[in-house]
């Protein structure tokens, strides 16, 4: 699918401020595997509403530097506004990062948002650009290998109802790559021996609405945005009766897999 960047809304971008846990707290996993500390320069890539731009802003303290950058507007504005943080976000995107100059960070990292670059080539070259050499690059991303369990479900519930789309063709973590793929363009883009694993989430959400409300506002409007109302209702309806299915006493579980990938510039 083409992901859109024109389907957020300041609703969907303060969803995501509120109902981003998920991301954070895997978000300051990445950031502890990149040992980031004081006094360094740090770029957040798809850095959103500035949560873990904001965490990392503390680690680095007054003598760092975190710097984001996002193609949506309604979120960096919102990353901003929170007041009392030395974490600052300007509109870009990966694929370009010439606002900011060659070997001027200690540290750049995308978390959760690897899976949203239709091309991964470009925009992890101009990582390695941005970085000091040996600086550190980190990525959690959706593995093509081990799909989200929502992804699963949805899939079977497109073909259930005789749907002619993938759930990767319907604004659920849409370009992912495997492992594989991920240490091959690493190792291209100049970051030789990254070091990769898989982490599994156990999460739980209170009813299908809530499942909705993560999704689209993780996916700033995507997720489902491809079908007219009356097939997105029915898929709703179809997933409710899935979703039922996986309820536990603290709500419906559901597992995500993601890629953690570490690197160094090469020198
Ligand atoms: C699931 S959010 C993750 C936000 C944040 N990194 C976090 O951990 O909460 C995905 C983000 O990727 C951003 N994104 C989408 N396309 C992008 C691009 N081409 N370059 C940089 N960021 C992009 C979106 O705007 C969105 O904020």
């Amino acid at each position: 699918m083409m992901v859109s960047l024109a389907l957020d809304s300041a609703a969907l971008a303060e969803t995501y401020d509120r109902v981003s846990d998920r991301q954070f707290n895997h978000g300051k996993l990445l950031i502890e595997d990149l040992q980031v500390s004081q006094g360094e320069r740090v770029l957040d890539v798809g850095c959103g509403t500035g949560r873990l731009g904001a965490h990392v802003a503390e680690l680095v303290g007054p003598s760092g530097e975190v710097v984001g950058v996002d193609p949506l507007p309604l979120r960096v504005a919102l990353a901003n506004s929170k007041r009392g943080s030395s974490f600052r976000a300007t509109v870009g995107r990966a694929e370009d990062l010439s606002q900011f100059a060659d070997g001027s960070f200690d540290v750049v990292f995308l978390n959760s948002v690897l899976h949203w670059l239709p091309e991964k080539l470009g925009p992890l070259r101009e990582a390695r650009r941005v970085l000091k050499r040996g600086g550190r690059l980190g990525i959690s991303s959706a593995a093509k290998e081990r799909p989200h369990e929502v992804e699963r479900v949805l899939e079977d519930v497109l073909s259930s109802l005789g749907l002619n789309r993938t759930a990767e063709a319907s604004g659920s973590t849409p370009h992912k790559v495997t492992s594989d793929e991920l240490t091959s363009l690493l190792v291209q883009a100049g970051f030789p021996q990254p070091k990769l694993q898989i982490r599994t989430f156990t999460d739980h959400f209170t009813d299908t609405d809530d499942v909705m409300a993560f999704n689209l506002a993780s996916s700033f409007g995507n997720f489902l945005s491809n079908f007219a109302p009356a097939d997105a209702e029915r898929v709703r309806a179809a997933l409710e009766a899935e979703l039922e299915r996986r309820r536990a006493p603290e709500g419906i579980r559901l597992q995500r897999h993601l890629i953690f990938a570490a690197a160094r510039a090469d020198g």
